[in-house]
């Protein structure tokens, strides 16, 4: 067996409330489970996004009811009135704002990212989904309020190189990849058609060797596990699940020569506790049996049911996750009961 810590993955989609019938928070918690993760943080683009007392209050009472890990909850912002995110900050872990477009209707103007910071207590997690044509805007607004911002997914050599240059300028800029951009190309997604849409989009393959040889450099890995039906892929809805594939896929990376065992669990484990402020979790572990298997969807316990990287070799399965002393899963099997799993929030507020 190997050891792992409970793993961490700050990006998450599990659409509950509102599209229950992708993910909810207890299949979508489940997922994480099974993938080796102990605390996730799920994303504001609900159906009826996450920037009012309202919808995150719905959320936050489904939440309790059914996570099985810990779980940290993001409000979005559309920039416009500021005033839900001092009056609502201390129920949810972070921020995140949508400078593309993407699934939901998230969208804020980037020249509004300043006065938003500024709205946002200090100290507190900002996320950005921030594609290349603006992450110059996202660098500038950094510099301007001195906040420490992650960048979620880069994608190419346009987005990680700015952040690269904004690290070696001292500024309090993070970012994050994640496996599909890893390890699927735009070639990837010209043989799935619209199956493989996902944003940012698959990029080409020298693209991507910039990620791999920048990879040191890179804080963390984040799924970015954005479960859509089968059906609804066909239309060319945009994301993959991947909970239950990150690690695979790195550990096989691993036996490959291509990281090391180390970069794994500070990647997926301790930066990015560290960067989101996450607190520890005693007694908690990931057993993982060293086998290699061919990835397929069946058996996975996420409700999208299908996997971009079927067919391809992962190397480990989760055999049994320790959360605070208790077993909540082992061998395919959540043992944790519905609600089990924290709400975190920074005073604890509920
Ligand atoms: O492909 C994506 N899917 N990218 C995003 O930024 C959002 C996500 C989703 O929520 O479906
Ligand atoms: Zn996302």
């Amino acid at each position: 067996m190997i050891r792992l810590p409970g793993l961490v993955d700050l990006h998450v989609h599990l659409r509950d409330p509102g599209q229950t019938h992708k993910e909810d928070f207890l299949t979508g918690t489940s997922a994480a489970l099974a993938g080796g993760f102990t605390t996730v943080l799920d994303m504001p683009n609900n159906a009826v996004p996450v920037t009012t007392a309202r919808t995150l209050s719905d959320k936050i009472e489904t939440a309790r009811r059914r996570i099985v890990c810990d779980t940290g909850l993001y409000l979005g912002s559309l920039g416009e009135d500021l005033s839900p995110l001092a009056e609502l900050h201390d129920r949810v872990w972070g921020l995140k704002l949508y400078l593309n477009a993407t699934t939901g209707s998230c969208l804020m103007d980037a020249t509004r990212l300043a006065r938003v910071f500024s709205a946002w207590p200090e100290g507190r997690p900002i996320l950005l989904h921030a594609e290349a044509d603006v992450i110059d805007t996202v660098v500038q607004a950094c510099r301007s309020t001195g906040r420490a911002v992650h960048v979620c997914h880069v994608s190419s050599r346009a987005e990680l190189e700015p952040v690269l240059e904004a690290k070696a300028e001292g500024l309090p800029v993070t970012c994050g990849v994640t496996p599909h951009h890893l390890f699927l190309t735009d070639e990837d997604a010209t043989g799935m058609g619209p199956v493989g849409e996902v944003r940012p989009c698959l990029k080409s393959a020298a693209d991507q060797y910039f990620l791999w040889e920048n990879l040191h450099d890179i804080d963390v890995v984040e799924s970015d596990h954005a479960p859509h039906t089968p059906e609804e892929k066909q239309r060319g809805t945009f994301g993959f699940p991947g909970l239950e594939t990150t690690l695979p896929l790195l550990l096989q990376a691993e036996r490959e020569g291509r990281l090391d065992l180390d970069a794994v669990v500070e990647k997926c484990a301790l930066t990015p506790r560290r960067i989101a402020h996450l607190p520890e979790q005693p007694d908690t572990w990931v057993d993982v049996e060293p086998v290699e298997f061919t990835i397929t969807a069946e058996s996975m316990q996420s409700r999208a049911a299908w996997t971009p990287f079927a067919g391809r070799t992962g190397f480990g399965r989760v055999h049994e996750v320790t959360l605070r002393g208790e077993v909540v899963y082992r061998d395919g099997k959540v043992l944790a009961r519905p609600g089990s799993g924290r709400l975190l929030t920074p005073t604890g507020a509920r």
